[in-house]
């Protein structure tokens, strides 16, 4: 998916983890076989709870008709520049000027030529042209015409204003019978592209690397040792920092979810693996978040075959090594050679003494928070006490602190997708 980055003076002040939430969607509709996913557009974007204005333009209507849209998007649907009518209600720089985005999907090689050319002839090209909020643009067209060079410099010329972003298009099969690039994006793909178009992009042009999960650590082809850890927050982290511009790799030890979009994912299995995988990219990092539940021990020797109960007996006892500690070790390599890159952020899971509450129970996992920070020389610790049922470990939900040399700051309570915002909030205070 391609995404240009947003233009500075138009990303929005919202909830960055909710960034379409209450805000005005114009989703204009030109004419292409597929404006039927438009439907589906609507559905996400009043999901994410988005008001949504769509505008058609003559040719989309053959194609789908306006009730559909006007039913599910809850508005009336504006199509005429000239309707009298229309006019009165809906307004064309009413539109323009309520939108937070003009999102359109799909963009036909018409739309495009005619918003390059400057051209205001119906009443989308109008409204993409008064208006001052982002345009994204999700082009779909026949593969020819798509690499047509006169396609390619009309959406060259609109990605040079830096007033118009665009998303997509994919490659696949065409509805034309053609098969190469020219499908328009995949509707979630496009609603991360509005999301990201009103998300302030304070990580454009940084490199992140964050860590994920368990690591396994096999006894055999298949028991391993491993840990509680969901990977959500990793997981959480990676989405918030590519939402903010950064370019993300993430290193997932064995967890069942999906990498979000525009994320590069790196799988691995045991904790070398994890960190062969770190140290080779670190270097070229400029931050790294390691959320991973390392397992600080791996059985000593790996059967090459599923141990028998025979050969395991009645008694097991398993000679464990200690694993390379892996944030230490990137924050060894840094002060060796002096370097400031990449800042180092480590996680501390804790479960706090019992009899401790409140204010002390804080204090508890500050002190402890300090102590790894100050160990692994990291720049922050988030600190995550795990102890209570459903929040930390495997659960949506979680209270963070993050902890620096001289400051600590308690994160809101709320869901990770929050709270991921919330820990990338400080890392952008404390980065060069
Ligand atoms: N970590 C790591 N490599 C390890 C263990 C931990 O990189 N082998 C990282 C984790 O990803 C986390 C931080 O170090 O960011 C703290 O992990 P934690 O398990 O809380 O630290 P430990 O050093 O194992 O301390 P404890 O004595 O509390 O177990």
């Amino acid at each position: 998916m391609a995404v240009s980055e947003a233009p500075r003076e138009q990303a929005g002040p919202g909830e960055p983890w909710r960034p379409l939430a209450g805000r005005t969607v114009v989703l204009g509709v030109s004419g292409g076989i597929a404006a039927y996913k438009a439907a589906e557009l609507v559905r996400l974007l009043t999901g994410e709870g988005a008001r949504v204005r769509c505008v058609m333009t003559a040719a989309a209507r053959e194609f789908i008709g306006p009730l559909t849209l006007q039913t599910l998007s809850g508005a009336p649907v504006a199509t005429e520049l000239f309707d009298l009518t229309q006019e009165s209600e809906i307004g064309h720089i009413k539109l323009a000027d309520d939108a937070d985005l003009v999102l359109v999907a799909p963009a036909t090689a018409d739309l495009i030529a005619r918003m390059a050319a400057g051209m205001a002839d119906d009443l989308l090209t109008t409204v993409m042209l008064a208006t001052r909020a982002p345009v994204l643009l999700a082009p779909a067209m026949n593969v020819n015409m798509w690499s047509h060079p006169l396609v390619e410099a009309n959406v060259e010329r609109l990605v040079g204003t830096r007033r118009v972003l665009m998303v997509g298009p994919g490659a696949g099969f065409l509805a034309c019978g053609w098969v190469g690039p020219g499908r328009m994006a995949e509707p979630v793909a496009i609603v991360e592209a509005a999301r990201r178009a009103l998300t302030r992009q304070d990580l454009a042009g940084r490199k992140v690397l964050v860590t994920a999960g368990p690591t396994a650590e096999a006894i055999d082809p298949v028991r391993f040792i491993g840990n509680r850890s969901s990977g959500k927050m990793g997981f959480a982290l990676a989405a918030a920092a590519a939402a903010r511009g950064a370019e993300v790799t993430l290193i997932a030890g064995p967890v069942g979810l999906t990498a979000p979009l525009g994320v590069t994912r790196v799988d691995v299995e045991d904790a070398r693996a994890m960190q062969r995988e770190v140290m080779a990219r670190e270097g070229g990092a400029d931050v790294l978040v390691m959320a991973a539940a390392v397992a600080d021990y791996r059985a000593q020797g790996q059967a090459a075959h599923k141990l028998t109960k025979e050969e395991l007996g009645a008694e097991l006892r398993l000679e464990l090594t200690a694993n390379p500690d892996i944030l230490a070790g990137v924050g060894l390599a840094r002060a060796e050679r002096a370097r400031t890159r990449p800042l180092l952020v480590g996680f501390a899971a804790e479960t706090p003494s019992a009899g401790s509450a409140g204010d002390a129970r804080d204090a508890e996992l500050v002190a402890r928070a300090r102590g790894k920070l100050t160990r692994k020389r990291c720049d922050l610790v988030v600190a995550n006490d795990v102890s209570t049922q459903g929040v930390g470990f495997g659960g949506d939900e979680s209270r963070l602190l993050v902890v620096g040399k001289d400051a600590v700051e308690v994160l809101a309570p709320g869901t990770k997708a929050a709270l991921a915002h919330g820990v990338w909030d400080q890392i952008v205070k404390v980065l060069p």
